[in-house]
């Protein structure tokens, strides 16, 4: 791994295998990529479109699967079923995601209230993954950043090969800024890169967070879907070269990748392709990109319906050479707390 480097935040039905393929087409995407998860449990097999994306992985840079659940057996055997690929870079526990459905069954955030099981899991999960990377994507705490000592002594306990701190607890979920000292203990306290996750947006929140925890690399997940230029642009800056701007034909050509990918993805492993039901679906993206790109192409992109009329609409604002703006609005539900990181 280059230092820093770069990393794609896991995110559920939009890190897959369509979104990867346009990543590469759009600045080559990240240093390396974390799956988004594959959940376990006693009847559990590997999704397979969560596998395809790994066996086909475009990138040409390492993936590692990550898993989600509370059972060490479990959790064994589908470590296991993933590392006869070899694929597979390595395993990533999830131990962070908020949904109430899953922090109630103690497994991703819901296990940050029990250290102890936190240690068992990782003592096997280690073990399974042998000379494979083993890493870990945690928050700061469930509740409180100030459980986050102990949790750094639970994981210096174990071989992990990177710790990712999405920087607030499970109860701040997603629109709070980030806690960048508790990332920065996590530095101190761990002898493996640390990465440091959260609101980087841009070069210059991602430089910013990096200076204040001083973290081996970055990873980002919403930035990544307003921006897929993201990581060339940082890894431009580390390198001290310019960084190349983007334009608002670019975004255009960027979400007309996506829809082709998007397609084609979905008449392989499904079968089938709704043109009206995919306008729906590129909207969990477009949510994204458009925020901050004007009212009148927010208001009226929620109301598209059709592949004709959704398109017409993105040319009629992005096919030009301005510039695509810096930041994104801090108002919006989508990115927050992000301009803490520049003060
Ligand atoms: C739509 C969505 C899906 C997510 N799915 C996952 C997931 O499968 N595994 C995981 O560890 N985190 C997941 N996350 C959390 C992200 O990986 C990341 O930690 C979080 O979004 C903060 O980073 P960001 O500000 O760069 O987006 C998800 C986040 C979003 C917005």
């Amino acid at each position: 791994m280059p230092r820093p480097f770069t990393v794609l935040a896991p995110m559920q039905e939009v890190t897959d295998l369509p979104f990867w393929r346009t990543l590469a087409q759009c600045g080559g995407g990240a240093d390396l990529a974390i799956t988004e998860y594959f959940r376990v449990h006693i009847h559990s097999t590997l999704e397979k479109h969560i596998l395809a994306s790994i066996l086909r992985n475009p990138t040409g840079r390492p993936v590692i699967a990550q898993l989600i659940g509370q059972d060490a057996g479990e959790m064994r055997r589908t470590a296991g079923e993933l590392l006869n690929y070899e694929e597979v870079a390595g395993i990533d526990i999830n131990l962070g995601c908020p949904a109430p459905v899953v922090c109630s069954k103690q497994a991703g955030g819901g296990l940050l209230r029990d250290r102890n099981k936190i240690d068992d899991l990782l003592g096997h999960l280690r073990e399974v993954c042998g000379s494979r990377w083993f890493t870990v994507k945690t928050r700061v705490g469930f509740a409180s950043e100030s459980e986050f000592e102990e949790l750094l002594a639970v994981f210096s306990r174990h071989q992990i090969d990177m710790l990712s701190v999405h920087g607030r607890t499970v109860k701040e979920r997603y629109q709070t800024p980030v806690h960048t000292g508790a990332v920065r203990r996590a530095v101190e306290a761990l002898s493996c890169p640390v990465v440091a996750n959260g609101n980087v947006v841009d070069v210059a929140t991602g430089r910013a967070y990096l200076e204040k925890t001083g973290a081996a690399g970055l990873m980002v997940g919403r930035g990544a879907i307003r921006n897929p230029w993201i990581f060339s642009q940082l890894r431009q800056s580390f390198a001290g070269e310019e960084v190349a701007e983007v334009r608002k034909r670019d975004l255009l050509r960027y979400l007309t990748l996506l829809w082709e990918e998007t397609a084609r993805a979905r008449l392989e492993f499904k079968k089938d392709f709704d043109p009206g039901k995919h306008v729906q679906k590129m909207k969990r993206y477009l949510n994204y990109v458009v925020s901050g790109l004007g009212e009148d192409l927010e208001y009226r992109m929620k109301r598209c319906r059709e592949q004709g009329e959704l398109f017409a609409l993105l040319r009629d604002h992005l096919d030009n050479e301005e510039l695509m703006p810096a930041l994104p609005p801090e108002r919006s539900k989508l990115f927050c707390g992000f301009s803490r990181l520049l003060e």
